[in-house]
């Protein structure tokens, strides 16, 4: 068997659709990734070739000001796995990261997916954060008035020195935005800024910071926010709010990213206790 890894081509992209129809029950999020990869100059994808025949892909990406290379959208054909190919294929990205010269290397994976975390933990990676995530399509049944009147939105260029004068709220400075994970500064929120609003609460019963933005899904639009709280109390009304949110603004489904110590106050609300899908994800990290 020949294989050699190389720079990504638009030719790739058919084999690599093809190849990724089926993944996730069909819900793969690659086929919409795959042009922007190609397009954007921070951006390293790679395809693993196999006697002539694109095997594998995933590419590198260069975030944080050029501190961290971000793993992604690592794909092995079905009918080739468990053959090595995977392990091959992170091994270059290592390579290539560490010519780069960036200083760390991360990913996110879900913890029901073995295999991805046996490919971090290989190269030298740890976990350095853990996120909860849930579905949720809110009916009519939904009552619920734990209001919290100080939650505000505020302006992007306020978020930096929130999170700087409460760091208790993000203790690795990691903001999970949809599946990416950004280092907190200014630039990277001025990324978000594009599609996302900020908001704050700040009471007696403690502080919280979020955001969120319509994202359009094969499904139709979705609310996907993100929320930081510093207690149970925080996080229950500020779910609250964007459920709200969400409402106001003829969003149905909502998909919420949380820390994962968060995850046990569900519980407390009634609507959550039935969610229609939810996975915990892992942030690793190796520095180079
Ligand atoms: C995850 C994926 C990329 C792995 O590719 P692969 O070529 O089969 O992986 P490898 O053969 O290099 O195996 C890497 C390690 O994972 C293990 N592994 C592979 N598939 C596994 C599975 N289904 N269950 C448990 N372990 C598995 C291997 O045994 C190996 O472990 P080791 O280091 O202890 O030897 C592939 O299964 C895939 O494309 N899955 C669908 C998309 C996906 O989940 N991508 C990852 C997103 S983060």
């Amino acid at each position: 068997m020949n294989t050699v890894i190389r720079p990504l081509q638009n030719s790739d992209i058919p084999t690599i659709l093809e190849m990724t129809k089926k993944t996730w029950g069909g819900h793969d999020h690659l086929p919409r990734m795959i042009y922007k990869w190609l397009s954007n100059p921070q951006c390293y994808p790679m395809v693993l070739d196999l006697d002539g025949e694109v095997a594998a892909v995933s590419n590198l990406k260069d975030i944080d000001n050029g501190k961290t290379g971000w793993m992604e959208g690592l794909r092995v054909h079905p009918k080739l796995q468990q053959k090595g190919l995977a392990k091959l294929m992170t091994n270059k990205l290592v390579e290539i990261a560490s010519e780069k010269g960036f200083k760390r290397i991360r990913l996110v994976t879900a913890t029901m997916n073995p295999a991805p975390q046996k490919l971090a933990r290989n190269i030298g990676m740890k976990v350095i954060d853990k996120y909860s995530i849930l579905w949720k399509r809110y009916g009519r049944g939904i009552k619920w008035i734990k209001d919290d009147k100080s939650i505000m939105e505020i302006d992007s260029s306020e978020v930096l020195g929130f999170i700087r004068s409460n760091s208790e709220l993000v203790p690795t400075n990691c903001l999970i935005y949809h599946w990416d994970a950004l280092e907190a500064n200014q630039e990277n929120i001025d990324i978000m800024r594009e599609k996302a609003v900020f908001f704050i609460s700040e009471s007696e019963q403690g502080k919280g910071l979020s955001w969120g933005f319509r994202n359009e899904t094969r499904h139709g639009p979705e609310w996907c926010f993100s929320l930081y709280a510093s207690n149970p109390e925080v996080f229950l009304s500020n779910l609250n709010f964007h459920l709200k949110y969400a409402r106001e603004h003829q969003l149905k489904d909502l998909l919420c990213i949380h820390p994962k110590k968060l995850k046990k106050y569900y519980d407390k609300v009634k609507w959550l206790k039935r969610r229609a899908h939810e996975i915990d994800l892992l942030v690793f990290e190796r520095l180079l």
